[in-house]
């Protein structure tokens, strides 16, 4: 695994992770919530009201590290528009999955950065712990919400 060693590189990061939890999660999800119209309406709903309480804790964590809140798409993210009309819903939640697996993989690098920037991040100790416990939260999360999403493109249909 590459550890990230640099704070600019970590800040870089965490404002790309408030922007697919945002922007680019709840698109997905959204476009994904009209063209199925109530079909898996439980599956969608935990993805789209998880990802917005995602969003919270990150926007928690850069204001504590007095990070700016991207108000426009980070350099880096493509910005994307979603038309889900004529697919079925295998192929929106294969395109969802893509989103969760980009935001498990962002936080797991965030949780796997060297414990010397985050402890320069944040100068209380209890917030980098707290930091980390969170981190680890996002990372399980979008590994369930992957699951959720795995499950409807094999044509299974558990919600969990
Ligand atoms: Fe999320």
């Amino acid at each position: 695994m590459v550890q990230i060693k640099q704070k600019e590189v970590l800040t870089s990061l965490l404002q790309k992770a408030y922007w697919i939890e945002v922007e680019m999660e709840q698109l997905v999800v959204w476009e994904s919530r009209i063209e199925l119209m109530g079909d898996d309406h439980e599956a969608l709903a935990i993805l789209s009201n998880d990802s917005d309480g995602h969003r919270l804790i990150v926007e928690k964590w850069l204001n504590k590290a007095k990070i700016p809140i991207p108000d426009k798409t980070p350099p880096g993210l493509p910005v994307k528009q979603f038309d889900f009309a004529g697919m079925d819903s295998r192929e929106m939640f294969r395109e969802i999955m893509k989103y969760e697996i980009l935001a498990r993989d962002t936080y797991t690098d965030i949780e796997n950065a060297d414990p010397a920037i985050i402890y320069e991040m944040f100068d209380d100790e209890q917030d980098k712990d707290d930091f980390l416990s969170d981190m680890n939260t996002l990372v399980n999360d979008e590994e369930k919400h992957r699951k959720i999403c795995d499950n409807r493109v094999g044509g299974y249909k558990t919600i969990y």
